[in-house]
C-alpha cells in the first residue's frame, strides 16, 4: 500500500467536528483523500471496503495523520456493497461506534474496459450491481436506518457520461443510473432533511487504482491533451467538491451531479472513429443528394 500523502484543506478547522461520515471504497483513491480531508476537518469516519488488508493499512495511516486536539476518529467494516447484508451491517455498525451518520459517501466502484460487443452478462451484471445497485442500497439503508429521522447529506462519486462512455458502456450506463438516483432521492427525502448530490470526475483524475487498470495508462496519456486544462485532475480536487457539497455552503443544492472535469467532458471525444462509409444518407431521390452527403471515400 502507497503512503499517505500530507493532508490539508482549504476548508475551516472544524468545520465538520463531532459529524459522522461513510466512505464507501474508503481505502483507496479518490475514497481514501475523501476520508483524509473529512477527518482533518474534525469529522468521525468510517470507511468501508471489501479488502481487510487494505482498509487496516489506511485505518492505521489515516489515524496516525489526526493532529493533537482534533477530535476526528476512524474506523473500518469490511463490506462487499454488492450484499444487502453487508450494506446493512455497515450502517448498524456505524451506528453502533459512532451514534449518527451525517453524509454518505458512496465511493466505492469499478469497472474494467471492454467493447461493448465483448461485454458478458456475468461482467454487465457485477458492474451494474456495483456501481448502480450497491450506491442504492448504500442509500436505502443509510436512510431507513437513520437519516429518515435525522437528515443528513448524500454524495455520489460516478463519472461524467454525458457523451456516453466507449469502452466502459456497462460503467456509463450504471453511473447514468446514479446521477438520474440523485435526483429521484433529492426530491424523496428533501422532507426528512436529506440532501442528494453527485460529483463526476472526468476520465482524467489521475488515482493508482485506475492506473492498475489494463490500458489505462493510455487513458491518461489521451486525456491531457483531450482536456482544457492540458492535465490530469487530482483526488484533492474531488474530495473538496465533495466536502463542499457535504457542507452548510450547499445547503440550498441538492439532485446535481458536479462535474469536476475541467470542460474535458464539453471540450472534444476521446474515441477516434475512422473515415465509414457504413451510415448512408437517406434521401428521397439521387436528385436531393449533395456534396455534403456523399462519401468521401
Ligand atoms: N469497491 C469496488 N467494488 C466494491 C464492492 N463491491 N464493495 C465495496 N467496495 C468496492
Amino acid at each position: 500500500a502507497s503512503t499517505a500523502q500530507r493532508v490539508s484543506s482549504i476548508f475551516r478547522p472544524g468545520l465538520f467536528k463531532n459529524k459522522v461520515a461513510v466512505v464507501t471504497g474508503g481505502g483507496t483513491g479518490i475514497g481514501k483523500a475523501i476520508s483524509q480531508e473529512l477527518l482533518h476537518l474534525g469529522c468521525k469516519v468510517m470507511i468501508a471496503s471489501r479488502n481487510k488488508e487494505v482498509l487496516a493499512s489506511t485505518v492505521q495511516q489515516l489515524r496516525e495523520q489526526i493532529q493533537p486536539g482534533n477530535t476526528a476518529e476512524i474506523a473500518h467494516i469490511q463490506c462487499n456493497i454488492r450484499k444487502e447484508d453487508e450494506v446493512k451491517n455497515l450502517i448498524s455498525g456505524t451506528l453502533a461506534q459512532f451514534g449518527s451518520i451525517d453524509f454518505l459517501i458512496n465511493n466505492a466502484g469499478g469497472q474494467y474496459q471492454s467493447p461493448a460487443s465483448q461485454i458478458n452478462t456475468k461482467g454487465w451484471n457485477a458492474v451494474i450491481e456495483t456501481n448502480l445497485t450497491g450506491t442504492f442500497i448504500c442509500c436505502r439503508e443509510a436512510f431507513n436506518q437513520w437519516m429518515k429521522d435525522h437528515g443528513g447529506a448524500i454524495v455520489n462519486i460516478i463519472l461524467v457520461t454525458f457523451r456516453g462512455i466507449p469502452t466502459m458502456s456497462h460503467s456509463g450506463a450504471a453511473r447514468a443510473g446514479v446521477d438520474n438516483l440523485t435526483k429521484s432521492l433529492a426530491i424523496e427525502w428533501a422532507q426528512n432533511g436529506v440532501r442528494v448530490n453527485s460529483v463526476a470526475p472526468g476520465r482524467s483524475i489521475y488515482t493508482e487504482s485506475a492506473a492498475a487498470i489494463p490500458g489505462y495508462d493510455k487513458v491518461f496519456a489521451e486525456a491531457i491533451p483531450a482536456n482544457p486544462a492540458k492535465r490530469l485532475g487530482t483526488v484533492e480536487e474531488i474530495s473538496a467538491a465533495t466536502c463542499f457539497l457535504l457542507s452548510p455552503a450547499a445547503s440550498f443544492i441538492s439532485g446535481v451531479t458536479l462535474k469536476v472535469d475541467a470542460a474535458g467532458g464539453l471540450y472534444s471525444t476521446s474515441w477516434d472513429i475512422p473515415h465509414h462509409n457504413k451510415i448512408p444518407a437517406y434521401k428521397w431521390s439521387e436528385e436531393s443528394d449533395t456534396e455534403n452527403t456523399k462519401s468521401k471515400l
